[in-house]
């Protein structure tokens, strides 16, 4: 690999995502050779931490993720790290970052190239985009910035953003990242779909009934209430997570492999998105929220939560295209906190077809995507000693050993913002086509909540709440993982 040089730039360098993914990240990608001699990064946090003191963080946070760590390429990779206390609403703060960026850049020889990385609380985003600009922080060489999410909180909040960060930022150069975009299944998607005349020919709405997408997880919000009261399950993981899946299940096949290939698929796509009127929301949706256990907080009790929150910890719904090989079909999809296992999942239901022997099920395609890897399809054939039929799992998987060498997403991403590859990251036209999606329901829910009506209360570690199979549009479906 090429030693692409760069000064990187992370906002919120002490933080918590630093420490477990980028630092992690930016180590193996040293240590593959992509980053080498000429790169530099800047943590910058409000903490008075010295150059030293970030050393050490980096090196704890690579030990924590790796099993054998060669101790001199370690030191030598933390080497590159520097510290610079910032507050991001102090525009002298902006100068002094800029000189020390100017200084690495001399000492690194790197071309003055800048990837910029907002790794902290959304609320800064705006504020250090519009600072980056008028205090002039982009140089000579290629200046690219990653944005986490949330991109926004309403369509209003991320067209705002975007202009601050346009002002300084070619949208090629704006790397608006879903960590689920670098998961192994979810980049797996495209290939199944497209390389297997199986799957490909029947990758239809004759064929298709409908399809489910399930984010499950088991953990509630730990730490992180004050957040997630500003945002619920449809903003944390609907707008960004499951959106991208959605679309990479139901886009037009691209011409090519070219990012723009894809982005013009995806889009394409999105134009032709639904948005369900108030009625279909009724009906077709459902929100929730955890409750306690004898153990466990449920969601009103825990830190930074407001007792008679509405926010959903749970949701599940439907959308549905107009255009795309699944124009017209239902796909569900669902996320919650505190349900019964971590598992994120695909489920394409094909459409049930008569035959001789009066087998009612038809084949579903599978695709888990955590915490497995694997592919099935469930196939029906005769049962031994006994007439019948019986249902059996065509798989597809990664072996243990195969999924240990799979890197984790932030690697993969990290790696396609040095090598600026946008092919897996979120586009403007993309995001404010979800946005408008989301904007739309959460305006019906608050419609409901002044009518008085509350997100539905479920019990934690089961499936969510009782009335979530009210989403399906016949009586005839129902989610496939139970
Ligand atoms: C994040 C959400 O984007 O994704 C979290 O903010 C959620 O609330 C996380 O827990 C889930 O990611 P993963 O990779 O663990 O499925």
């Amino acid at each position: 690999m090429n030693n692409i040089p760069v000064i990187m730039i992370i906002f919120g360098g002490s933080g918590d995502l630093a420490h477990r993914k980028l630092y992690p990240a930016l180590f193996n990608l040293f240590e593959q050779g992509l980053i080498h001699d000429n790169f530099a990064v800047i943590g910058t946090a409000r903490r008075p931490w010295s150059h030293e003191y970030l050393r050490d963080q980096v090196s704890d946070a690579v030990h924590e993720t790796h099993n054998e760590v060669d101790e001199n390429d370690l030191a030598a990779f933390a080497s590159h790290f520097y510290y610079q206390s910032h507050d991001v609403t102090n525009v002298e703060h902006y100068e002094t970052l800029k000189n020390l960026a100017q200084d690495l850049d001399d000492r690194y020889s790197a071309q003055g190239n800048r990837i910029f990385y907002m790794a902290m609380a959304p609320k800064f985003f705006g504020t250090i985009a519009e600072h980056i600009n008028d205090q002039h922080l982009t140089s000579s060489g290629f200046n690219r910035i990653v944005v986490e999410k949330p991109f926004g909180r309403d369509l209003a909040t991320a067209e705002e953003l975007n202009k601050q960060i346009t002002a300084s930022f070619a949208e090629d150069d704006i790397f608006r990242i879903d960590h689920y975009l670098g998961k192994e299944m979810i980049q797996n998607i495209l290939p199944m779909r497209l390389t297997n005349p199986l799957i490909k020919n029947i990758w239809n709405n004759h064929n298709i009934k409908n399809v489910q997408v399930t984010l499950a997880e088991q953990l509630g919000v730990e730490a992180r209430g004050g957040y997630y009261e500003t945002a619920g399950a449809l903003r944390d993981m609907v707008q960004n997570h499951i959106f991208q899946i959605i679309t990479l299940l139901a886009m037009p096949e691209p011409k090519d492999l070219t990012s723009q290939s894809i982005h013009k698929a995806k889009q394409e796509l999105l134009d032709s998105m639904v948005i369900p009127t108030e009625d279909e929301i009724e009906r077709h949706f459902v929100r929730g929220q955890y409750l306690g256990s004898d153990v466990t907080f449920g969601y009103r009790q825990e830190p930074n939560v407001a007792e008679d929150s509405h926010t959903e910890t749970y949701v599940a719904g439907e959308v549905k295209f107009k255009k795309g090989p699944l124009a017209d079909l239902p796909i569900y999809f669902r996320t919650g906190k505190e349900m019964r296992e971590k598992k994120n999942r695909i489920d394409i239901v094909l459409k049930h077809m008569s035959n001789q022997y009066g087998m009612a099920h038809s084949n579903n395609i599978s695709i888990i995507i955590d915490p497995q890897m694997q592919i099935f399809i469930t196939i029906n054939g005769k049962k031994i000693n006994e007439s019948g039929i019986r249902r059996e799992n065509l798989s597809y998987g990664l072996s243990s050993d195969e999924q240990k060498q799979v890197p984790d997403g932030y690697e993969r991403l990290l790696h396609d913002v040095f090598v600026n590859d946008s092919t897996n990251f979120t586009h403007w036209s993309e995001l404010k086509n979800y946005w408008k999606f989301i904007d739309h329901v959460e305006e019906a829910w608050q419609k409901e909540n002044e009518q008085g009506q509350e997100p539905e209360q479920y019990l934690p570690y089961r499936m969510g709440p009782k009335s979530a199979a009210k989403i399906f549009e016949s009586p005839t479906e129902r989610w496939i993982y139970e």
